[in-house]
Formats: structure tokens, sequence, C-alpha cells
């Protein structure tokens, strides 16, 4: 047994007999910050078997959370833990725990292809989607700056790429769909007609886009832009929510057509309206998170959990420095596909 492991099962022993659920949790998330989920696991189970019965509640509810997260975010969560649970009651925690089917986990099934792809300029997250049987595949927000890998990928996985996905006419980043095009000429880029971009593909409300045996259904999500689409994958319970919902948090609403009241009604009505264990996968994080499920922000959004009145009054006071690429990105974003983008953007 190494040195950090060690001093982690001393200080379980120590717990072990006095263990309330926070110890417990803290300790877990200790181990886990230090060494690998199953390393961690398997050495709270060991240890923890004559302590409290909420135990085998908190290794049942962990092990799912943690199966395919990277080592950050694993640190991340166990920083969580150790915050989260030491303020709720001894009731609330055994409800917490209980309730893990509204917290994330990444099982999708073997009939899809899921990747999520960051590109870490703008730290905003591009999707790939792909049905195994047919080979048929879809990418959610590709950014220019990433389009080789993404595309490098899709071939690589002999993949029939159908679609290029706008979520909506970004400010960030300048859109990939359209060298997508020239290096996939029969990918179609899509957008939101409401946006006004130009496109191959402009979807209204309740639009499907077929890949494959699966289907997205786009959900008109404004607030942010008038143009923002949500996409909503019933099949595999998964959102993609551009930047209406981000995870603790929701897309800015100070420039191109934004206002606080309408993103608060799009998110609350399209989006958290969805199943609870329903996963939500955002256009960007800047902490380093990379999924969040409706049950999760239903709790802990900090902002959209308030009432409209107040989500309204924050939205306004957040003062946020003018988006450094929105001059060159505006432009390119609004002609997604259909005309060259700028060589040297
Ligand atoms: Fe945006």
């Amino acid at each position: 047994m190494g040195t950090k492991l060690l001093s982690v099962w001393n200080r379980i022993n120590v717990l072990k007999t006095s263990s309330t659920v926070s110890q417990l949790i803290c300790t877990y998330g200790a181990a886990l910050g230090q060494f690998s989920h199953r390393c961690a696991y398997n050495t709270l189970k060991k240890s923890t078997q004559c302590a409290s019965s909420y135990s085998s509640q908190i290794l049942k509810a962990r092990k799912p959370v943690f199966s395919f997260v990277n080592t950050s975010e694993k640190n991340q969560y166990a920083q969580y833990s150790l915050l989260g649970t030491l303020s709720l009651s001894v009731k609330d925690k055994s409800a917490y725990c209980s309730d893990k089917k509204s917290i994330s986990s990444m099982s999708f099934g073997e009939d899809i292809l899921f990747r999520q792809l960051l590109e870490y300029k703008s730290y905003t997250y591009t999707y790939l989607l792909a049905d195994v049987a047919t080979n048929e595949a879809v990418l959610i927000d590709p950014v220019i700056d990433t389009v080789d890998r993404d595309v490098r990928l899709v071939f690589e996985l002999g993949l029939n790429l159908l679609y290029a996905v706008n979520t909506h006419v970004h400010a960030d980043h300048i859109t990939g769909s359209g060298s997508i095009k020239k290096m996939i000429p029969s990918c179609k880029s899509v957008i939101a007609e409401i946006s006004n971009a130009r496109a191959d593909v402009k979807l209204k409300e309740g639009d499907i886009i077929k890949f494959g045996q699966f289907q997205l259904e786009a959900r008109s999500t404004p607030g942010h832009t008038d143009g923002c689409m949500s996409f909503v994958w019933h099949e595999k319970g998964m959102v993609f929510t551009g930047d209406a919902l981000l995870i603790r948090g929701c897309g800015r609403t100070d420039f191109q057509q934004g206002n606080p009241g309408t993103l608060y009604d799009s998110v609350h009505k399209k989006i958290l309206s969805l199943p609870q264990h329903f996963k939500v996968f955002p256009g960007h994080d800047y902490t380093g998170q990379t999924m969040s499920s409706v049950g999760e922000e239903l709790r802990f959004n900090s902002r959209l959990t308030k009432p409209k009145n107040e989500f309204i009054e924050v939205m306004g006071r957040l003062n946020l420095p003018y988006p450094k690429q929105i001059d060159k990105a505006l432009p390119a974003n609004m002609v997604c596909g259909v005309f060259d983008v700028p060589e040297n953007s």
C-alpha cells in the first residue's frame, strides 16, 4: 500500500466507529482526489463495513457518478461533496444520496458513439453523436479552430457526417460548419431559421434531425439570442443546451437580442421541464465540468432557481466584458456553412 493510500486508510479507520455521513463523504472525496475511483471506492467500502448504515447508500450513490469522469473533474466533485454535504441535515443527506437517478452518470449504451470535444480558447464543447449501426453522425457546435481535429476523428471512426449543427449564432468563436463543408461537401450546415443566418438547413420549433435510427428534437430556447436552440435526444435522455443553460449558470443576456425574462421562461419550459434524469450537455463550461442533469440544475443552479424577477435583476448586474471575438465572429457566423470563412481567423 502506498504512503498516500495508507494515510487515507488510517483516516478512515479512525472515522469508522463514529462516522457521520459527511465525514464518510469527505474521506471518500479525499481518497478520490488522490487515487483512482476504483481504489478509493474499494478502500472505503472495505473499511466502513461496521460504520453507519449511510455508508452503503453513499457508496452506491457515488459509484455511477464517478464511473467515467476525468481526474480534474474527480477532484472538483470531491471538493463539491465536501462543501455541499456538510451544510445539509442528516435527513437531507439521506435524501440526497438516495435520489441518484437525477445525478449524472455516463452510460449511453453500445448502439451510439458519443464524444464531447473541447475547444480550449473559448471553452466551447463540440459534440459528436453517431449511430453505430449506420455510421451516420452529427456534430453539434463545431469550432473553426478545431475543425481539423474533428474531421480527422470523423474519418478515423469511419463516420458519415450528415450535419454540422449550430445551437445559435455564437459571439465568442467562429463556427466550424463552413470549414467542415469544404472538407466534407455532403455535410449540411444547420441553424435556427429565426437567427436569419445562412445555412443549408434552417430549423423551426419541433423540427427533427435524423441520423441512423436516432433523432434529435429541436426546441427553441431564446433569451441568450433569438435563435438559440436546444436539442433533445429523448431516447438517450440527453439535452444539448448551447448557451441557454450552462452548468450552474446560463448564457449572458446583454447583447445579441438577449432578454433575461425570455431566457428564464425558455429554460424552465423547454429544458428544466424534461425528466430530472436527463443529462445536460452545455455549449461551454469555464470550470472544467462536462455535464449535469435536469435534476441537478433544478436544485443547484444558483441563477435559475431564483424567482423570475430576481433572475432578471441578477442578469442585469453581471457587468461582463465585451466578448473578444465578437466583431469577427458575428459576421462570420451569420453565413455559417454557405460562404467561405476567413482564412486567417
Ligand atoms: Fe453564445
